[in-house]
């Protein structure tokens, strides 16, 4: 039985992998979370308790990573500072969790001689023009935008440079855009999805011109997965579903399926430093590893994210006033 220590596990990716990974697999899992605001353990209800622990604390905090790494197998590190609109606003999280709770990790990773996972995302390659017919592989050049995108991209380089100069048994995986449920209501669709359940109108930053490729957490769970049992040490692998969509098409198709006119949103100011658009290219990851994305139909996959949220009231209810109170002194 492999014991996977998961940090992050009661944020919305780490949650979706924790459910996947316990099902159809004898793993015992440990997730070590802070619980920042978006972490949520409600997320975590109805796991196997004979193999799944709850361990509150940092990953910064070096003599309690140090022990549970050396108690695990393989470490799958999700946890992060994740919103870019609040990287514009407040950095210092980010550097300190992304860049300085990697270095901790990797630390005990290496002291241990324990296999590592990095969780991180193709907003560490910028991004692309609408019509350029390239998308983004495992040899882009980086080129970050953003506070949060630029400490994920340096922690992506603290892990090559822990693969090459110390050995590390690591790999790293650069996903795209997620949806689905356990999602904070600070993110695009379900903040969207939220609002309308509350009577607001949806809030599109500029003219919804930009193009993020979506896929569903439950296939980025798989793709993980797929990695820590194949995956090549020192390789990284995009994992992406081919689902580019502009946010005014998502936030049309939101509508369209809660039953209100397609009009029915508000242009806001857009985020500073917006990048354009995001596209994955998983061929590696598909030819090397024989994965392949099960969620292709987005529209159904936006049709159960609703209903999730629909039916799931009490989990995002406590976070949603405060979220739209930030977003509202913001002017967005
Ligand atoms: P999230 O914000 O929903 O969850 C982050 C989790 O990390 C929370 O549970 C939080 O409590 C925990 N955390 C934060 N700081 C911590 C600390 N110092 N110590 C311990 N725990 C801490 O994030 P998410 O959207 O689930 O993203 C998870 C990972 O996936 C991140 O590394 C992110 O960069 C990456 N990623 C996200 C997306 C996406 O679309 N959301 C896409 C690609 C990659
Ligand atoms: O590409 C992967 C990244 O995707 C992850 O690394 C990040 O952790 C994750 O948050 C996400 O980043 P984005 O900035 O793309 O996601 P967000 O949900 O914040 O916004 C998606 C798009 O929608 C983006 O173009 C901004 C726009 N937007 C967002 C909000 C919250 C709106 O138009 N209106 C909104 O209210």
């Amino acid at each position: 039985m492999q014991k996977l220590l998961v940090t992050g596990g009661a944020g919305f990716i780490g949650s979706n992998f924790v459910h996947h990974a316990l099902t159809g697999t004898d793993y015992s899992i440990t997730v070590l979370d802070k619980l920042t605001y978006a972490g949520n353990l409600a997320s975590l209800k109805g796991l196997p308790e004979d193999r799944f622990t709850f361990v509150q604390g940092d990953i910064c905090d070096a003599p309690l990573v140090d022990r549970l790494v050396g108690e695990a197998d393989v470490v799958v590190h999700f946890a992060a500072e994740s919103h870019n609109d609040n990287s514009l606003h407040d950095p210092r999280p980010f550097l300190d969790t992304n860049i300085i709770g990697t270095y901790t990790l990797i630390e005990a990773a290496r002291k241990h001689d324990t296999r590592y996972h990095h969780i991180s995302t193709d907003e560490v390659y910028g991004d692309l023009e609408l019509d350029d017919p390239q998308r983004f592989t495992e040899s882009t050049p980086y080129n970050p935008s953003s506070p949060y995108s630029s400490t994920k991209a340096g922690s992506d380089l603290l892990v090559r440079a822990w693969v090459r100069s110390f050995g590390l048994r690591a790999t790293i995986s650069n996903c795209s855009n997620n949806y689905g449920p356990y999602q904070h209501v600070e993110k695009f669709i379900p903040r969207q999805i939220t609002n309308v359940i509350d009577g607001i109108r949806p809030k599109l930053y500029g003219a919804g011109e930009n193009v993020r490729d979506w896929i569903h957490a439950t296939d980025h769970s798989s793709a993980v997965l797929a990695i820590i049992e194949k995956g090549e040490i020192g390789q990284t692998y995009l994992i992406g579903a081919d689902g580019e969509k502009n946010n005014k098409e998502v936030v049309e198709l939101i509508l369209k399926h809660m039953g209100q006119p397609a009009d029915a949103y508000d242009q806001v100011i857009d985020r500073p430093g917006h990048d354009l658009r995001y596209a994955i290219d998983s061929s590696r990851l598909r030819r090397e590893l024989g994965w392949s994305p099960q969620f292709s139909d987005f529209e159904q996959g936006i049709e159960n994210t609703i209903r999730w949220y629909r039916e799931n009231e009490a989990w995002w209810r406590p976070q949603k006033d405060a979220t739209e109170a930030k977003y509202k002194e913001q002017g967005q």
